[in-house]
C-alpha cells in the first residue's frame, strides 16, 4: 500500500522537475491563536503532584496518634499524683511514686515536644500549600484561557487510558504470578479476602469455672503426628500475671468437659522465677509454647518435648513488664506488653518500643533451628487505644473496646504492602466484656478467645 503511494509520488516529483514552468503554489497558515504554553502547564502539575506528596494522611494521622497519646496518659499522671499526695507524711513524699511520677513527666514532656514539632510543621505545610494553591489557581486560570484546542482535556483522557492500562497490566502481573506460587506465603490467602466473624460457636467455662481472670487457648497450628486435635490452655495462676505450665486436652470437647489426659506440662516448679510465663497472650507452634518470659523484654520458646527453653531478646527499648500494655478506655490489662500471634506462614510478635512512642511494633519469630527475630514493620496504631491484635495470613489486625458487648476489628497492616487500614469495622460479638487473649488459628480459621475466665470461639469468615 505504502509503496503504491510512494511510487506515484516520486513520479510526480520527477514530472514537476521535468516541468519548464515555474509555477509554485503556496500554502499560507496563519494561526490566529497564541501557542498553547505547554512548559507552563508541565510547571503546574509539577507543584499540584508536590503539594500532594507534602500533605499525606500519614501527617494527620500522626498528630492523631500523639493526641491520643496524652489524652491517655494525663488522666493517669493525675492519678498518680493523687496517690503521691495521699502518701505525703507531711515531710516526705513516697519515693517510688514519685519515681512513677517523673517518669510519667518525662514521657509526657517528650510528647508534648512531638506535638509541638509535629504542630509547627503542620502549620508551615498549611501556610505554604495555600500559597502554592493560590498561585496555581490563578496559573491554571489563565491555562484555561489558551485551552481552545483542549490540551489540558487531551491530557486528561490520556493519563485516563495510562492507568487503565496500567491496571490491567497489574492484573495480568497478579494472576499469572500466585498462580504459580506454590507455597502460602505472606499476605497470600488461600482462603480469600478476610471479610467479617461469626458469631459466638464455643463458649465454656471449662475445667476450673470463674478461678482464673487471665489465661489463653488455642490449637497448635502445626502439631506432632497424633495430636492433630489437641487443644492446649495456659491459666495465670500466680497474681493474674504469672504460669509456669501448659495444660493439655486431646480434644476440643476434652476441654470443654475439664478432662485433662496428658495434663500438664511443667516449665519450673516455682511460679515466678527465671523463664515463667508472663502475661497472658501467648500461643502454641509446633510442639512449643511461645510467650514473654518473665522480667524480661523476650520471647522465651518452651518446647514441650525436650522440656527446654530458649530465649530471644527483643530490641532495645522495647517495653515490659506492664508498661506497654493493651488498654480500654476504662481499663489496662496487665502485662500485655507482647502479643504473640499465629498465621499460615508462622509465628509473629507485637509490642511497642521507647523509641516508637507506643505505636505497635511487629515481627516475624523465626523459629527454624535458633530462636530469632524476623523481618520488622512499624505501624501508626497506638498500643493503648488497641485492646488485643492478632493475625490472619500476614496481615496484622488489631481490635478496639466499643462497649461491654461489642469489639470491633478496627485496623489492619499488610506485611506485603505495607498498607494501613483504621476502618475495617468488623464488629466481635463478645459473651464476656474483656478478651484478655486472642488469637487465630490456621487449622481451623477460628479466632480463639479467653475472656474474663472463659474460653470463647468464632470462625473467620472469608470471600
Ligand atoms: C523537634 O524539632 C527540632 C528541630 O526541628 C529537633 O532538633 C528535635 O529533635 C525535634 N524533637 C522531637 C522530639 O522530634
Ligand atoms: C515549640 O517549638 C518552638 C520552635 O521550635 C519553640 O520555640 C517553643 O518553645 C516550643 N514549645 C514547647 C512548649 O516546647
Ligand atoms: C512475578 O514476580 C516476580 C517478582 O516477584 C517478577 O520478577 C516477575 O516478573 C513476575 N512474573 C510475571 C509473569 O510478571
Ligand atoms: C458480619 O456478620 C454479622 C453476624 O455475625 C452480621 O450481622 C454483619 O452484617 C456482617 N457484616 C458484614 C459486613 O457482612
Ligand atoms: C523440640 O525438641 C525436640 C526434641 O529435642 C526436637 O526434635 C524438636 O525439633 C524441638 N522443637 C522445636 C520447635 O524446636
Amino acid at each position: 500500500m505504502k509503496l503504491n503511494v510512494i511510487v506515484p509520488l516520486c513520479a510526480l516529483i520527477t514530472l514537476t522537475q521535468q516541468a519548464p514552468s515555474s509555477e509554485t503554489c503556496f500554502c499560507e497558515f496563519t494561526n490566529s491563536e497564541r501557542a498553547f504554553p505547554h512548559d507552563k502547564l508541565s510547571t503546574a502539575e509539577d507543584s499540584a503532584s508536590r503539594c500532594n506528596t507534602n500533605i499525606t494522611p500519614q501527617k494527620t494521622l500522626e498528630l492523631e496518634s500523639l493526641m491520643l497519646g496524652l489524652e491517655r496518659r494525663l488522666p493517669r499522671l493525675e492519678e498518680d499524683v493523687a496517690t503521691l499526695e495521699r502518701e505525703d507524711d507531711g515531710e516526705l513524699y513516697g519515693v517510688i511514686s514519685l519515681q512513677v511520677v517523673q517518669n510519667e513527666l518525662a514521657d509526657i514532656m517528650e510528647l508534648i515536644t512531638r506535638l509541638n514539632n509535629t504542630t509547627l510543621e503542620h502549620q508551615r505545610l498549611t501556610h505554604v500549600t495555600t500559597t502554592k494553591l493560590k498561585d496555581l489557581k490563578a496559573e491554571m486560570q489563565e491555562l484555561e484561557t489558551f485551552d481552545t484546542m483542549q490540551v489540558v482535556r487531551g491530557k486528561l483522557d490520556n493519563q485516563r487510558l495510562r492507568t487503565d492500562l496500567d491496571q490491567c497490566r497489574n492484573t495480568v502481573h497478579d494472576s499469572t504470578n500466585t498462580s504459580n506460587s506454590p507455597q502460602v506465603s505472606q499476605g497470600d490467602c488461600p482462603h480469600g479476602q478476610f471479610r467479617n466473624i461469626s458469631g459466638p460457636r464455643v463458649s465454656t467455662a471449662g475445667e476450673y469455672p470463674g478461678s482464673y481472670k487471665y489465661g489463653a487457648w488455642g490449637r497448635d497450628p502445626k502439631p506432632e503426628a497424633g495430636k492433630e486435635s489437641w487443644h492446649w490452655l495456659v491459666l495465670l495462676t500466680s497474681a493474674n500475671k504469672h504460669s509456669n505450665y501448659v495444660r493439655l486436652y486431646s480434644s476440643l470437647s476434652a476441654l470443654i468437659g475439664g478432662v485433662s489426659t496428658p495434663g500438664n506440662v511443667l516449665i519450673h516448679t516455682a511460679n515466678p522465677t527465671t523463664n515463667t510465663i508472663q502475661g497472658p497472650n501467648v500461643v502454641m507452634y509446633r510442639g512449643a509454647l511461645y510467650y514473654n518470659c518473665y522480667n524480661q523484654d523476650e520471647v522465651c520458646r518452651f518446647n514441650l518435648t525436650s522440656k527446654t527453653v530458649a530465649n530471644m531478646k527483643l530490641p532495645k527499648g522495647t517495653r515490659y513488664n506492664s508498661k506497654g500494655n493493651f488498654c480500654h478506655l476504662d481499663e489496662c490489662y496487665p502485662f500485655t506488653d507482647l502479643d504473640l500471634a499465629t498465621d499460615e506462614s508462622g509465628v509473629w510478635v507485637t509490642y511497642t518500643t521507647k523509641q516508637d512512642f507506643g505505636n505497635l511494633v511487629l515481627s516475624k519469630v523465626e523459629d527454624d533451628e535458633q530462636l530469632r527475630l524476623g523481618q520488622t514493620w512499624y505501624t501508626s496504631v497506638y498500643k493503648q487505644g488497641v485492646t488485643n491484635t492478632f493475625m490472619v495470613c500476614g496481615v496484622l489486625y488489631a481490635t478496639r473496646f466499643v462497649d461491654k458487648e461489642t469489639e470491633e476489628i478496627f485496623y489492619s497492616f499488610d506485611t506485603t504492602t505495607g498498607k494501613e487500614n483504621f476502618n475495617l469495622g468488623i464488629f466481635i460479638r463478645k459473651m464476656y466484656p474483656n478478651i484478655l487473649s486472642l488469637n487465630y488459628s490456621p487449622v481451623d480459621q477460628m479466632l480463639h478467645a479467653y475472656c474474663d475466665t472463659y474460653m470463647v470461639s468464632y470462625k473467620v469468615l472469608f470471600s
